[in-house]
């Protein structure tokens, strides 16, 4: 159970015109999370570190147009430190997925965290842009990471993003 006096309402993340609201996510909305993360990773499981992250389970925010899910942030606070686990916008370029990952700034600063972390894949050119450009740095490689883990979950495509193949984890980190 979260304590409420040290969470912010994640409607201070959106900004004043937006054309989407966001909120805490709730049992509510499993089922289309579920559906979510089969059609992104191929998997409701997210693997990160050697760690599987059964991601309905954790909380996190979601965007919402019409009623309609367009985005999702799920993180995992231990200690001081916030992972996210899944980012995830079906919207192009309306700011869904800055204000997701500032609602999860702010709710990891008040919840007192000192540092956001996250792993993207090597094909994912696009996020490490996406981060780079929200003060996020580069923090570890860790080579051959994917490639173990097919060994595991042999689902994990072998291409991804342009027809790069997937092998490597990259971690990139914001300090609190
Ligand atoms: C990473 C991701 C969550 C970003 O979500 P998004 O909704 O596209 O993000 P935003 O709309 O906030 O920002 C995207 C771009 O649109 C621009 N933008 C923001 N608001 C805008 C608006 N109202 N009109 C036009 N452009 C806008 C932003 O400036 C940004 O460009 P920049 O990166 O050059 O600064 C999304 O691309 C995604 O789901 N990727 C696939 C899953 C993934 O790889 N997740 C990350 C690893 S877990």
């Amino acid at each position: 159970m979260i304590d409420s006096r040290n969470t912010l309402d994640p409607v201070s993340a959106v900004p004043p015109g937006a054309d989407f609201t966001i909120r805490r996510t709730n049992e509510s909305d499993k089922p289309w999370i579920r559906r979510l993360l089969r059609q992104y990773w191929a998997t409701e499981q997210v693997l990160s570190r050697g760690t599987v992250h059964n991601v309905v389970d954790y909380e996190g925010f979601a965007a919402f147009q019409d009623d309609e899910p367009v985005g999702l942030i799920a993180f995992l606070i231990q200690g001081d430190e916030c992972e996210l686990i899944t980012h995830n916008s079906m919207a192009d370029s309306g700011g869904i997925g800055s204000c997701l990952l500032a609602a999860a700034r702010n709710e990891a600063r008040a919840r007192g965290c000192r540092r956001m972390w996250l792993v993207t894949t090597n094909d994912n050119t696009p996020a490490l842009r996406f981060y780079q450009r929200r003060d996020f740095d580069i923090c570890a490689f860790h080579r051959d990471a994917i490639t173990k883990t097919r060994v595991l979950k042999p689902e994990l495509p072998d291409v991804g993003l342009f027809g790069i193949r997937v092998r490597h984890e990259i971690e990139m980190e914001y300090l609190l």
